[in-house]
């Protein structure tokens, strides 16, 4: 049985992606943080359907000795997905040195230290690793620069360890355009709302399917490494 990790698997888009690669016969690791409560009772349906097929782990991804102790738990892995993120306004005048090193810690400094710190179980394995990104790696949205610029980030960090890891271990991406609506701190107005469907090609959110399928798809395609798949219903041709 194949392993994978997926970091925010609890909820939302990495739940799916968790669901998913065990509907195709993975073993899974749910990363989370605050959610563990969610997260233990999903588990315990997944072990439901499969003995011993998941379990948790927790970890919070903006403290690097965290991360350590998280990786030394894990002795073999053929996925590590990086899913979880943070994401809220920060204007430019306003920005904050806390906002900047949250921001950029769990979405940029996390996926990298878990990537090199999992790297040689991953090559045992010849596995794989898929970042979960965003359009706005590309194309910035606005009032979220420092989100843009941890995404950016995460796109190059996709490319650079692409070719620094292989020929053992493949780096993909998907860039989500708009799935679920934020929430929180970062959520929408009727009218933002509006305006952001209206510039979808396809008219309509994608689903969170439509993400984890874009996953399973890129960890079993073996001769692709370093490309980045939009899956944005054409979102990306009207800006
Ligand atoms: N939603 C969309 O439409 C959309 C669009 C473009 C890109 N994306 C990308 O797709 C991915 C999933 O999106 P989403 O909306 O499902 O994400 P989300 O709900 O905003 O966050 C996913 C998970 O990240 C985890 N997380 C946050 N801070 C953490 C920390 N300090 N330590 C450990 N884990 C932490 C949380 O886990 P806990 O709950 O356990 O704390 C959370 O459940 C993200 O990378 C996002 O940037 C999403």
């Amino acid at each position: 049985m194949k392993t994978a990790l997926i970091t925010g698997g609890a909820a939302r888009i990495g739940a799916q992606i968790v669901s998913t690669l065990h509907e195709n016969g993975y073993k899974v690791i749910i990363h989370c943080h605050q959610s563990e409560e969610i997260a233990q009772a999903f588990c315990r349906e997944l072990n439901s359907k499969r003995n011993s097929s998941a379990q948790v782990v927790v970890a919070d991804l903006g403290d690097n000795e965290a991360i350590k102790k998280l990786t030394q738990t894990i002795k073999s892995l053929d996925l590590l997905v990086n899913n979880a993120s943070v994401f809220y306004p920060t204007s430019t005048e306003n920005s904050t040195i806390e906002d900047w090193d949250k921001i950029i810690n769990i979405n940029l400094r996390a996926p990298f230290f878990i990537t090199t710190e999992l790297s040689k179980a991953l090559a045992v394995s010849e596995g794989s690793i898929v970042n979960i990104i965003d359009i706005h790696s590309d194309r910035p949205l606005k009032n979220h620069s420092i989100y843009n610029i941890s995404k950016a980030g995460l796109k190059m960090l996709t490319k650079t360890l692409a070719k620094e890891l292989a020929p053992n271990i493949r780096v993909n991406g998907v860039s989500p355009g708009s799935i679920l609506w934020p929430q929180g701190l970062a959520e929408l107005s009727q009218e933002e709302k509006f305006n952001m469907l209206d510039r979808i090609a396809l008219n309509k959110h994608g689903s969170t399917e439509d993400i984890a399928e874009a996953v399973l798809f890129l960890a079993d395609a073996k001769y692709i490494t370093g490309e980045v798949i939009n899956i944005d219903g054409g979102r990306s041709l009207n800006q």
